[in-house]
């Protein structure tokens, strides 16, 4: 698997760590910086990272920041990523398992290396089920984004035009 790894300063401490850990699982990495402790704007990074996904470049990628907060949020605004934060290992696997989520987010400045490390052996190990209700409701997800990006989002509906 081939997976695009971003960080801003905030997350470099992290990162080497990080690319070590993909090696390991014999992951391919697609290195998209930041490459030291100078301060950049994490959504330069999220912006790269997601670039390298929609391309067909890499298959996930991995994001960091001090929190995995900011990141995630600049990487959710783009069509097509499923970011979250998983800072435990259930949710690292769950998260792809049942929602597809494409991009893990961690901070640097919340967890330890050894735990990071099984956060992303976690998410690189697990696959989508493609069991009928979480196909289901991904595909409400994809509504979701299409409605926005269609600029037709209805606030006042809380299902799905298409479920
Ligand atoms: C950078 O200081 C910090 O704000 C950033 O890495 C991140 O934590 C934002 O969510």
């Amino acid at each position: 698997m081939r997976i695009a790894l971003g960080c801003d300063h905030g997350g470099f401490p992290l990162k080497a760590r990080i690319a070590a850990t993909l090696q390991a699982v014999g992951a391919e990495i697609v290195d998209c910086g930041t490459d030291s402790n100078c301060s950049v704007d994490y959504p330069d990074y999220a912006r790269k990272v997601a670039a390298v996904i929609l391309a067909g470049q890499a298959e996930r990628g991995i994001l960091l920041c001090g929190s995995g907060v900011g990141i995630s949020v600049a990487a959710n605004k783009i069509p097509g990523i499923r970011a979250g934060v998983c800072h435990d290992t259930y949710s690292a696997h769950q998260g792809v398992e049942h929602d597809d989520m494409n991009v893990l987010c961690l901070g640097a400045r919340i967890v330890g290396d050894e735990l990071a490390v099984e956060l992303v052996r976690a998410f690189v190990a697990a696959s989508f089920t493609n069991e009928e209700r979480h196909v289901r409701r991904l595909n409400k997800v994809l509504e979701i984004e299409r409605e926005a990006l269609e600029g037709k989002f209805d606030s006042t509906s809380s299902t799905s035009r298409d479920p």
